[in-house]
């Protein structure tokens, strides 16, 4: 070739990376790794091990350990052992060794992102560009939230030994979003990679110890999905992190369940990229290449749904095709590709399927005529376009390189279609309109928003998704609580369960017989009569009859939640508006105060002055959460990028809450009202022993200006009510005070939808301490997150 041949031709010629220093460290460990555990690598217990292989060219990489029950106890056992030290150390100790850690990564930046190209088969440039600094970010970032954690987080205390499982497709960098924030506030880690890729978590810890991290602080134990199941089950991991897919996330969940470890789940997403017929057309069409031919499209939040405004749909496809034309797929190594290799034969196979499938179900067919490598596993870029909302290529999550299509027409027909998913992780929106594409963004249920932006990422900007995407942040303030427990719980007691009086038959005497009072149930801002036409009596703990409630049944419920769902303007309505509300409420309820503490003292035997202070404390906690209603806001966020990223509390949505047994009004409130304050409409079911106060309550919230369907309240068995709750796939989270053996049934049947769960497993909280009982400690489960980065320029 001569340079005027390259002139006529305008072709790229390989730009190969060196892989010597790869090779060779893949060379020394030949023999195999072993798992990394107590600070150095160690020999699976069974001998048993598997093979991982390059992608690109389909050879066998390295031999890795297949971690089975006395790896896994090991591990555990050492992390155990060295949390103990790590969390007693100051912070700013911790913040040097994180500081290390992230000085570490800059050192070995190339070595690293030449052996996650190998291993992941992603283009060196990407790794080299993004996964590698981005995780040096996250080591930076989490060094200074060590350096504050005494002053920021002096409430909080380390979770503990943490359990982290993690995917194939950002395997470093997904290695840093877990680790960093898991050691720099003072928890020990014992990390499963995923099988197709362990490499560069093996050669962090051997960096790491290195650099002069303490032994058992990080183990890494390789293996397939039954070692991770090894690492969820077992007894001494205090919390569980997981990033995935949402069929794991969900098996993960159930087996959790009531053993009261912390969890989060970053599972799988369909995430829309909306184009609106005003936007940088050249700039969408580039926003698409990141979205989706990033990674080759293996990503939790690549912009697989393509929605597109009618009016323009012709034009953006014509150049968006044209676009692919010049995407170039080849070597990882070579730094002049687009995109490399699918991660292994499996997953290949998988996207071809689902792309056989959703041709057959009508869409039709964009692939570039490109030149594909031979051998190994590629796929080319792909659109499909005329793709129905229902049809399986635009539920499911493909996790390749395949965009699918649909048009729109206006704003709200946008949302709908985005909507449309059981997922809920990220969005993009095109628009050079900024009211129209931040009223968009505000409507999508998403944990990110990108506008005129996508794939953007930050250590200090929290990452996570709505709905069956999961639950938890990663990044920022909010995600170093996932790695935190509160103090003031600390010291919870196994809760002795009142018994629900039974009445005992007196004789019938002269005396003038109350006006019979049956309370019935609260739904849409009306009191309802029971489904099932029947009532239960309410005695005293000495059995006189004190009232009679409904028995609210499975039908019951399904109508309070249509009705809390209905009242989605509550979550819309200002801050001034909710808070003006509780104050409302807690004036009402002042006026009747007298009232409300002798159905107290009559129901629970509690002293006058006791039942009194009950009532007082509700009235405090409500002017409480009316003053945050207002206080309890998002920040802006400044990723280092020319723009902002606005983290904004929102409401989860429909909640359902069982109340706890004890503290019949009071813990009432102290759990409805944060849930009130941010906006959340709830489905509650009082306390089973002690119902009255909150059926007395009905008149209260009947003229205290409360929107109907915001509060709905069934009363009868908490236990079996509770279930349907958390069964139902339009409740979005269930707060549940009770039984150890509630909040197992809660966690389990949570898994359908993946509905956040608060639950205290059994554990009584002093209502009347405000450390324990109320703030920011359930403001906080209350919402969720969402960011929206919002770049800057033209
Ligand atoms: P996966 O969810 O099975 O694997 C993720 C991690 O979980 C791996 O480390 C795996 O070993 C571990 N794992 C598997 N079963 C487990 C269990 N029962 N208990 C504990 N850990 C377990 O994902 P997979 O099979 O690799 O990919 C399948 C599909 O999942 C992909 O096609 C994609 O749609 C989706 N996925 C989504 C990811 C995301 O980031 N949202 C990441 C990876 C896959």
């Amino acid at each position: 070739m001569t340079v005027a041949t390259y002139f006529d031709d305008m072709s790229y010629g390989p730009a190969p990376e060196a892989d010597a220093d790869a090779r060779a460290w893949l060379a020394r460990h030949a023999a195999g790794f072993g798992h990394f555990i107590n600070g150095a690598f160690t020999p699976s217990s069974s001998a048993k091990s598997f093979d991982t292989f390059e992608p690109a060219t389909g050879k066998v990489l390295a031999k890795l350990a297949s971690g089975d029950k006395d790896d896994v106890d090991a591990a555990v056992a050492s992390a155990g052992k060295a949390q103990v030290q790590w969390a007693k150390l100051p912070g700013h100790a911790r913040a040097r060794h994180l500081y290390a850690l992230a000085r570490m990564i800059q050192r070995h930046a190339r070595l690293i992102a030449v052996v996650e190209a190998i291993d992941n088969g992603k283009p060196v440039r990407e790794t080299r560009d993004i996964d590698v600094p981005l995780a040096a970010r996250h080591f930076y970032h989490h060094a200074g939230w060590a350096q504050i954690q005494e002053t920021e987080f002096a409430d909080h205390a380390p979770v503990g030994v943490v359990g982290q499982i993690i995917p194939w497709n950002f395997p470093f960098l997904m290695l840093a979003w877990k680790v960093a924030p898991a050691l720099a506030l003072g928890n020990a880690v014992v990390l499963k990679p995923a099988e197709f890729t362990s490499l560069t978590a093996l050669l962090f810890a051997e960096l790491a110890a290195a650099a002069g991290l303490p032994p058992g602080v990080l183990n890494i134990v390789t293996g397939a999905g039954e070692t991770g199941a090894l690492l969820v089950d077992h007894p001494d991991v205090d919390k569980i992190a997981f990033t995935g897919s949402t069929e794991v996330g969900r098996i993960i969940r159930e087996s959790t369940a009531g053993s009261g470890k912390s969890l989060t789940l970053e599972l799988g997403g369909k995430s829309p990229f909306i184009v609106f017929d005003d936007a940088d057309i050249d700039g969408a069409v580039e926003g698409v290449v990141d979205a989706i031919w990033f990674n080759q499209g293996q990503v939790c939040c690549a912009g697989s749904r393509l929605l597109v405004q009618e009016g323009i749909a012709d034009l953006f496809y014509k150049r968006l095709t044209r676009r692919m034309e010049s995407l170039r797929v080849g070597q990882p190594l070579d730094k002049c590709i687009d995109m490399g290799a699918i991660v292994a034969p499996v997953q290949l196979a998988r996207i071809e399927a689902l792309v056989k499938q959703g041709i057959a179900q009508g869409a039709v067919l964009h692939q570039a005529k490109i030149d594909m490598p031979k051998g190994g596993s590629f796929y080319p870029p792909t659109l499909l376009t005329g793709v129905q909302p229902t049809s399986t290529v635009a539920t499911e999550e493909i996790f390749g390189p395949v965009a699918v299509s649909m048009t729109f027409r206006t704003p709200e027909e946008a949302i709908q279609l985005a909507n449309h998913s059981r997922y809920g992780l990220a969005a993009s929106v095109w628009s050079e309109t900024i009211g129209l594409a931040l009223n968009v963004a505000a409507k999508l249920s998403a944990g990110v928003v990108w506008v005129n932006a996508t794939n953007l990422f930050d250590a200090a900007v929290g990452f996570g998704g709505k709905r069956e995407s999961g639950f938890g942040r990663e990044g920022g303030r909010e995600g170093c609580y996932e790695y935190l427990k509160p103090k003031a719980w600390a010291s919870r007691k196994a809760r002795v369960m009142p018994a629900v009086p039974q009445i005992k038959t007196t004789v019938g005497d002269f005396a003038t017989p109350v006006i019979d009072r049956t309370a019935k149930l609260f739904v849409g801002g009306k009191q309802a009569r029971p489904d099932g036409n029947y009532s239960r009596v309410i005695a005293s703990p000495k059995g006189q009859v004190l009232g009679e409630v409904g028995e609210g049944n499975r039908k019951d419920i399904r109508n309070a939640v249509a009705a809390a769902q209905a009242a989605s303007g509550w979550s819309s309505a200002t801050a001034h508006n909710r808070a003006q509300i509780l104050y409302y409420i807690a004036e009402n309820l002042s006026g009747r105060a007298a009232e409300f503490a002798g159905r107290i003292a009559a129901m629970t035997g509690a002293s006058s002055a006791n039942a009194m202070a009950e009532v007082d404390a509700t009235i405090s906690r409500l002017f409480t959460y009316g003053a945050w209603a207002d206080k309890y806001e998002g920040v802006v966020h400044q990723p280092p990028l020319r723009g902002v990223a606005l983290a904004m509390p929102e409401a989860i949505g429909v909640v359902g809450v069982i109340c706890p047994p004890e503290a019949p009004l009071l813990g009432f409130i102290s759990l409805v009202a944060p849930l009130m304050a941010t906006g959340n409409r709830v489905v509650v079911v009082p306390s089973e022993a002690y119902p009255l106060a909150a059926t007395d309550f009905y008149s209260i919230l009947e003229t205290s200006d409360l929107p109907a369907g915001v509060i709905n309240i069934v009363t009868g068995a908490a236990d079996e009510l509770a279930k349907t709750l958390a069964a139902h796939n339009d409740v979005d989270a269930v707060w549940a005070c009770g039984s150890s053996e509630l909040s197992a049934s809660i966690e389990k049947l949570s898994s359908g939808n993946l509905k956040r769960t608060f639950v205290d497993y059994g554990k009584g909280t002093d209502w009347m301490d405000r450390t324990a009982g109320e703030g920011a400690l359930y403001l906080r489960r209350a919402v969720d997150v969402k960011n929206i980065w919002i770049p800057y320029g033209e």
